[in-house]
């Protein structure tokens, strides 16, 4: 067992000890005490790694798949220390089940902070609200951050680098808290440890049945919809969303779930659209392992605004943070057989534009999005408008919208 995680465990036991173990008082002092003693400064990650390695006497080890991997380090009936590798790890927009404070070993992350209001319960195990960012600031090594359990704390992390280690002092769990939700932005969370056996069951026979070409596919799917209750019919909905969109099937089974739920599923089309720009985004950083251009697709997928997507890579680059992005946007545009893409954004067949010409064309205009600066002679105002439209149903949406000062529409009437 390694020296220094016994000695911060005691420390943080006597502690707690001292207040009866209050719930409340773990986070602060979890906290605090990674901020005392940083893992960060006092843990040599190769010698922990070679010592977890050949030393037999380790703490009991969970089975759980958390983290890349997750080794406990200390475990007591009252609470455990974990180290946490993320190779590629993104975790969702979540709530804990627990608490204590969570610490940035090696490698650095993306941090945001949610708040959801409004909430409406569906089931015990699904909500409908509205999930707002509320900040987003990058976490070095040696930064500390406490966990509260329940809907006070609820956050993501990107990790930026491989591999990023963290170090969490939590308990194991404090169940007056509830479900530990997942929240999939704008509108919904939802319980991912439901133990709902019968779903899981019915996605994976339709999986079975898209591989398969079953001819019968749409029919048992819209059926589904027209019989299951609301969380059901969603998690049926999201399963098959990519299969039905390609079968041309989609509007059909969604007017289905629309007219059976009524008002209640306004929520879902912005949640869907949501889901598959994140998980776009995602997979594309797992592709990705150049570490500016993962801090690029960082904010893409997780900052909302101009200024702050500016402001933050400023601080971590220097320079002017446009010519950064233009960089990054020209090293990563993807040219397929089938269209050339700057991130999500493809650019618009209906131009009529040559391929060759596209990715110099693409970038002229995202340069003028960028810098409201020098309209390109070589697109006519109308192309510039879909090129505008095209980037606006993006990620980039968050660097072109209106929350600059001279990004309106005008200026390319
Ligand atoms: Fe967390």
């Amino acid at each position: 067992m390694n020296a220094y995680f016994s000695e911060l465990g005691g420390m943080v036991y006597e502690r707690w000890k001292k207040v009866d173990f209050a719930p409340e008082a773990f986070p602060d002092i979890a906290t605090a005490a990674l901020d005392e003693r940083p893992p960060a400064d006092r843990i040599n990650l190769p010698e922990l790694v070679r010592e977890f390695l050949l030393e037999d006497a380790q703490p009991a080890q969970s089975t759980s798949g958390f983290g890349q991997p997750e080794l406990i380090v200390y475990d007591i009936p009252r609470f455990y220390i974990q180290v946490l590798f993320w190779m590629d790890g993104t975790t969702d927009i979540h709530q804990h089940g627990f608490s204590g404070a969570f610490h940035v070993l090696e490698g650095s992350s993306l941090h945001s902070l949610f708040e959801f209001e409004d909430s409406q319960s569906i089931t015990s195990h699904f909500r409908i609200g509205n999930l707002s960012l509320k900040a987003t600031h990058l976490l070095e090594a040696g930064d500390t951050r406490p966990i509260v359990s329940g809907p006070h704390c609820i956050h993501s992390l990107f990790h930026l680098d491989t591999p990023s280690v963290s170090v969490v002092i939590r308990t194991h769990s404090d169940p007056a808290c509830g479900p530990q939700f997942t929240y999939l932005p704008p509108h919904l969370a939802v319980d991912p440890l439901q133990n709902d056996g019968l779903t899981l069951r019915r996605k994976q026979l339709l999986d079975l049945l898209e591989q398969t070409g079953d001819p019968e596919y749409p029919d048992i799917v819209i059926a589904m919809i027209r019989e299951l209750d609301f969380e059901r019919g969603f998690f049926i909905l999201q399963n098959c969303i990519g299969h039905l969109q390609n079968l041309g099937l989609w509007d059909e089974a969604w007017e289905t779930f629309a007219r059976k739920h009524g008002p209640l599923a306004e929520a879902l089309p912005p949640t869907f659209e949501e889901i598959i720009r994140r998980d776009r985004i995602a997979g594309m950083r797992g592709m990705i392992g150049d570490p500016d251009h993962r801090f690029f697709l960082a904010l893409m997928l997780n900052v909302e605004n101009r200024k702050p997507f500016l402001e933050m890579v400023g601080q971590r680059y220097g320079g002017a943070p446009v010519d950064k992005i233009l960089q990054w946007a020209e090293e990563l545009m993807h040219i397929t057989e089938g269209g050339t893409w700057l991130i999500d954004a493809e650019f618009p067949d209906e131009l009529g534009i040559d391929q060759n010409d596209q990715p110099s064309i693409f970038m002229d205009a995202l340069r003028y999005f960028l810098n409201h600066t020098n309209l390109p002679a070589n697109i006519s105002s109308s192309d510039l408008e879909v090129l505008r439209n095209t980037f606006a149903c993006s990620s980039w949406n968050a660097l072109i919208a209106s929350d600059s000062p001279s990004s309106s529409a005008s200026g390319i009437a």
